[in-house]
């Protein structure tokens, strides 16, 4: 039996490792990356039946509505006030240079014309439109990247494999059929990455449903392949909270800048691909009519900056309301950060993570000689910034280019700032020499 064991478990790390040297990204999809890793920022849209609900995207399962009950919720929903090119563009103006978005999530329904099943936007509903479609248009004419979030776990399909959610919405248990629901899932992927135009990004999520159950398969070397096969230069994103599985592009983390773990879903390591933080801008991901406690803009810019310094894009979350519009507060908020990113933009987008690793005042990113030192707590009117192995020639504040004075040793640089800093996010740009 143990002798059995062995050889099992020989058998499945020998496909891993197999699995592990399959992958060779495209160059392509290499490009693709950097261009990724070029945006930082970008915008999450939690957006499906449940808006209408207005208590978040879990509430099918929190509150166990029946499946069939739920699925009521189609008939009426009509946002008749969705305007793509008006979201693309407030999104676009905010400094972002993407968005990922929900075709369907685990409630089920999804968010575009699919011919493999009719509870879908356009079939279920007096709206009748794809606005996948009419999202993905805007987005090309504004030159904005298009991910989409894809839920591996369904709360309303018979077939679906039972993990840990979705329990308690009235679905036989009979019915389930993997076989069948893998099937389906590739169908609808193959639907979206030969239908919608380029996708720089499918973003997977619900794979910790089954944490629980060790031994299910979810198949993903197979619908990475397809994903890839597809659209090679398209980057995958899995939401499982591990460090990154065979396949994959991104690295993701919830709620939490890579390193840090407060919300508690991200103690795995950082790795070597592209990083990214998905956060809220109040607390939850779908709209929730009760949530007004939007984190104020300085907070959200220093978040983004924050990532910026950790090598990682920020990728936003706005919940649009069951009318089809953006909630004002999250409009205000784009609008701030867009005044932000007019002036600071260049210090975040097409940088990385500078040479210098976070520390309680703040980061630095850097754009080839150019480091950017992000102050974004500082009670003092000098900083020392432990900067060694290159000559710095010149300091200036980014925003008014005055020079700041400074004194360079082998310990580090001391920049003399002459005040105390009290804005956001008080820039100082050091020219190193190459
Ligand atoms: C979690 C939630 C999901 C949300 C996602 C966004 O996985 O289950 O509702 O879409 O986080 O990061």
């Amino acid at each position: 039996m143990k002798r059995l064991l062995t050889l099992l478990c020989a058998c499945c790390f020998a496909a891993a490792s197999h699995a592990q040297s399959a992958y060779v990204p495209t160059p392509d999809n290499l490009r693709a990356r950097e261009a990724f890793r070029n945006d930082r920022f970008g915008i999450f849209l939690h957006w499906g039946l449940y808006s209408m609900l207005a208590t978040g995207e879990w509430t099918m399962t929190n509150k166990n509505l029946n499946y069939k009950e739920y699925a009521k919720l189609a008939g009426g929903f009509c946002p008749a006030r969705f305007d793509a090119r008006e979201w693309v563009r407030a999104i676009k103006a905010s400094g972002a240079g993407y968005i990922c978005f929900t075709t369907r999530h685990h409630e089920g329904f999804s968010m575009f014309d699919t011919a493999f099943s009719d509870y879908n936007i356009v079939d279920a509903t007096p709206f009748g439109r794809d606005v996948l479609r009419e999202l993905a248009e805007a987005c090309r004419e504004e030159g904005i990247g298009l991910h989409l979030y894809y839920s591996h776990i369904d709360w309303y399909r018979e077939d679906c494999p039972r993990g840990r959610t979705g329990l308690g919405t009235g679905r036989p248990g009979t019915e389930v059929n993997w076989e069948s629901y893998y099937a389906f899932m590739n169908n609808q992927l193959t639907e979206l990455l030969t239908g919608y135009g380029p996708i720089r990004a499918v973003w997977f999520d619900g794979w910790w449903d089954q944490d629980q159950n060790p031994g299910f398969d979810w198949q993903l070397d197979e619908q990475y392949a397809l994903v890839h096969r597809l659209q090679p230069a398209c980057l995958i994103a899995n939401n499982h909270h591990q460090t990154p599985f065979p396949g994959e592009d991104i690295q993701v983390f919830e709620r939490d800048l890579p390193g840090e773990n407060e919300a508690g879903l991200s103690g795995q390591a950082v790795g070597e691909l592209p990083l990214e933080t998905c956060q809220t801008m109040n607390g939850m991901w779908g709209y929730k009519i009760t949530d007004q406690e939007y984190k104020p803009a300085p907070e959200l810019i220093r978040y983004l900056v924050g990532a910026a310094g950790r090598d990682a894009n920020l990728l936003l979350n706005i919940g649009p309301q069951p009318d089809g519009e953006l909630p004002a507060a999250a409009v205000e908020r784009l609008q701030e950060i867009g005044r932000w990113m007019a002036v600071y933009g260049p210090t975040v987008r097409g940088t990385r993570g500078g040479p210098i690793g976070p520390r309680p005042w703040g980061v630095t990113t850097q754009r080839d000689d150019r480091v950017y030192v992000h102050i974004l707590d500082l009670q003092d009117r000098e900083l020392f910034v432990p900067l060694t192995g290159a000559k710095v020639l010149r300091a200036v504040r980014y925003d008014d280019r005055t020079p700041v004075r400074f004194r360079q040793d082998d310990e580090g640089v001391l920049l003399r700032l002459g005040e105390v800093p009290d804005v956001t996010d008080y820039v100082v740009e050091l020219t190193l020499r190459r």
